[in-house]
């Protein structure tokens, strides 16, 4: 648990200094990911993501943007939203652009379990670059995987107009990979146990991440949890830390 605590503080930023914004904003787009803890509520938990960039109103957000993650049974067709083992993914993957910054913050965090698991897609796209160039040619290929209920062709990496390249992952019931992609899988499965960082978060920590660069998840927990998130699209002009990263 030391190790895990460890990984958190290892993106940690102090979000009570004046300039936290523009250090979170440098550290996002180096590294793509930022860690905070404080005691927030939900209007301050807005207004901090409201910092980043403009809201991303969703499917499942309130007027205000936000929305809770918690003990969820009611979409059983969904499995998702429940205290189960919720698998790598984008944010919005079925969003022909998704947002860019993902802001979750535990607001309680289950007496057990509920960890959340994160992958760095860049560290993934250079490992693949170094190691397994076909693979790598497999998940990039355009139309090669169809994401969510509306049909998004797309790819696990792919590039964008200005010559970035974002990740876009999900392992659910909304998702479908052509053949090759399929026959690769394992390995990819393997290349995730690999890079994978996991850290618990406890009350009143939360992370903020590069939706198109960092994949999260978190493992299933035991009794009562719950959540708050926002998306937020920081690209130009809104904010400074676009979808995409540099390879
Ligand atoms: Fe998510």
């Amino acid at each position: 648990m030391a190790q895990q605590q460890n990984a958190f503080y290892d993106y940690y930023i102090d979000i009570t200094e004046p300039n936290f914004v523009d250090k979170a904003n440098d550290a996002l787009n180096k590294k793509g990911i930022v860690t905070f803890e404080q005691n927030l509520s939900r209007d301050e938990f807005v207004s901090l993501s409201k910092e980043f960039g403009e809201v991303y109103i969703h499917s499942k957000s309130d007027d205000d943007g936000a929305d809770i993650i918690t003990n969820v049974y009611k979409q059983e067709w969904y499995r998702n939203f429940t205290a189960r083992k919720f698998e790598f993914h984008t944010d919005y993957s079925k969003s022909k652009v998704p947002p860019s910054l993902l802001f979750f913050y535990c607001q309680q965090a289950a007496p057990e379990g509920g960890e959340s698991i994160l992958l760095d897609g860049r560290k993934l796209y250079e490992v693949l670059k170094e190691t397994d160039r076909n693979t790598l040619h497999e998940l990039c290929r355009p139309g090669s995987v169809i994401f969510g209920e509306d049909l998004i062709l797309g790819s696990v990496f792919e590039k964008l107009p200005n010559g970035e390249v974002f990740i876009r992952f999900r392992y659910d019931n909304l998702i479908y990979f052509s053949v090759p992609v399929l026959n690769i899988m394992p390995k990819l499965q393997e290349l995730f146990e690999e890079l994978t960082i996991t850290f618990r978060l406890e009350t009143n920590q939360g992370y903020i991440l590069k939706n198109g660069q960092w994949l999260h998840g978190r493992n299933s927990w035991k009794g009562e949890r719950t959540g708050l998130r926002m998306m937020i699209n920081s690209e130009s002009p809104y904010g400074n830390v676009p979808l995409g990263f540099r390879v």
